[in-house]
């Protein structure tokens, strides 16, 4: 078997190497290689065995250990082109979970921003509920409008009008028979108390002081309105209203311009 193998090796290499060797005639002294070929075939067979695996020197160039290199870089090429490839999945794979992270991330983080949104609106309500609270601190809900009632101070008709636009509001104007029942409510019998309606830009002309139109609602007591030229301004006393002379001081209803239907 040993000896079969060398035969064909030597054949090879008489072939394909010696005759090249031979050329410098004291390397491969053999005129009939597949046939001579023997003991001296193993003494040159061991370095071009090694030539085999070991690139070639470039100062001694031959077609079989170009060949030989070739096949060496091709190898090399391929085993490094599958580690470039083997890191590109590993790249790869790990891009697709990094995407994925951040899919997931964006998702986490949209729902978070709808989560503060809602909180944030939720917030705002509450807020503003509280800023009309104190805006409006002392006014109460009567029907479907908010008034606030001077159960103490009397003013003239001008400073009362002065204190509710302090407080956010104006001298009140009544909308109708209801609200003005309503009101009368909370106020004290035998009292007056001032009301957003005048007449001093025109004569007779009682307009209201919230809208800058003609009152919504009047309710004259008998022989009202006097239609003196000095009584511009209206009270209401038990339910009735009557005009009057404004630099007179009673107390005075104001209300806000928020409506709660
Ligand atoms: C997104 O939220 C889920 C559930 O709350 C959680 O399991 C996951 O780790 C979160 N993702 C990120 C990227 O924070
Ligand atoms: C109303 O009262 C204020 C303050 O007391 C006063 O300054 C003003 O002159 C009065 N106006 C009238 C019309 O009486
Ligand atoms: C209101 O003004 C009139 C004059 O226009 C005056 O006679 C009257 O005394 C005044 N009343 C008050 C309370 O100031």
């Amino acid at each position: 078997m040993v000896k079969l193998a060398l035969a064909v090796l030597c054949a090879l290499l008489a072939w394909n190497s010696c005759e090249a060797l031979a050329e410098t005639e004291s390397f491969c002294p053999l005129k009939d290689p597949p046939n001579q070929c023997g003991g001296f075939c193993l003494s040159v067979l061991t370095p071009v065995l090694n030539r085999l695996t070991i690139p070639q020197d470039q100062r001694n160039p031959s077609d079989l250990s170009k060949s030989n290199e070739v096949l060496v870089r091709q190898y090399t090429m391929e085993s490094q082109l599958a580690a470039l490839q083997e890191k590109q999945t590993t790249f790869e794979n790990s891009l697709d979970s990094q995407q994925k992270y951040l899919d997931s991330n964006q998702q986490n983080l949209t729902e978070k921003l709808d989560d503060l949104e809602s909180q944030l609106s939720a917030l705002q309500e509450t807020l503003f509920r509280v800023q009309t609270k104190i805006k409006y601190l002392g006014f109460e809900q009567i029907g479907s409008k908010y008034f606030y009632i001077e159960k103490v101070t009397e003013k003239n008709w001008s400073s009362a009008s002065k204190s509710c636009r302090n407080m956010g509001g104006h001298l009140a104007d009544i909308k109708d028979q209801e609200e003005l029942t309503a009101i009368q409510g909370n106020l004290k019998r035998d009292t007056h108390y001032w009301l957003g309606i005048n007449d001093l830009g025109r004569r007779d002309e009682y307009l209201s002081m919230a809208t800058g139109k003609p009152a919504p609602f009047l309710k004259w007591s008998s022989g009202r309105p006097t239609r003196l030229e000095t009584s511009n301004c209206v009270f209401l006393y038990n339910g009735e209203m009557y005009d009057y002379p404004c630099n007179y001081s009673f107390r005075f209803i104001c209300q806000t311009d928020e409506e709660n239907e």
